[in-house]
């Protein structure tokens, strides 16, 4: 299978769950690894399998990733599968249901099969670290808390957990 994993990252960590998903792909694969400013929507349809990577911003996808959403060419029988980070705690394990709706859309209107999405957290940028926890009204034994659970991630358990998703949908 011919497989394309592209993401959009700020601070790194959508990139590092990318890598663990290409390298999971590369093992039976032909895939490439590809930012999402660098793909081209035109070859997309050359893919089998597209996984798209993203952070939450703001509870949502960030413009360049619903744009190129918006501009994806498929092909039939295409397949495509959802990464997402965030520094919540609270999402792990709930479904994303509410996030990858923009990505669902695109698939429905575009013909393409969606095959879900892998999430975790994400560390939060320090710069951001004391307006968040204002907006968020935390006092600073909670948000302590927060960083904690969010230090080091993604650690090599999230990378072992996407590659496993990953390996589940190419079979
Ligand atoms: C502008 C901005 C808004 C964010 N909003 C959220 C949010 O609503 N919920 C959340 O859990 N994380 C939020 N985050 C945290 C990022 O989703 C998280 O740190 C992610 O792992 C960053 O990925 P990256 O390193 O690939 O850019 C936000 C980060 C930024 C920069």
């Amino acid at each position: 299978m011919k497989v394309l994993v592209t993401y959009f990252s700020q601070t790194g960590n959508t990139e590092k769950i990318a890598r663990a998903i290409c390298e999971e792909a590369t093992r039976a694969n032909e895939a490439e690894l590809k930012k999402l400013e660098d793909v081209n929507p035109s070859d997309v349809a050359g893919y089998d399998i597209i996984f798209i990577g993203s952070p939450l911003h703001s509870a949502n996808l960030p413009a360049p990733v619903q744009e190129c959403l918006g501009v994806l060419q498929a092909s039939s029988g295409q397949k495509l599968a959802a990464f997402i980070t965030h520094f919540a705690p609270a999402y792990p394990g709930q479904t994303m249901d509410g996030f990858t709706e923009p990505i669902k859309a695109a698939c429905q209107e575009k013909g393409i099969e969606y095959k879900g999405c892998f999430d975790c957290q994400g560390v939060l940028a320090e710069s951001m670290h004391a307006a968040v926890q204002k907006k968020l009204n935390l006092s600073d034994e909670q948000w302590g808390d927060i960083v904690k659970q969010m230090t080091g991630r993604p650690n090599q358990e999230d990378e072992g957990k996407a590659q496993a998703f990953a390996k589940e949908l190419l079979g």
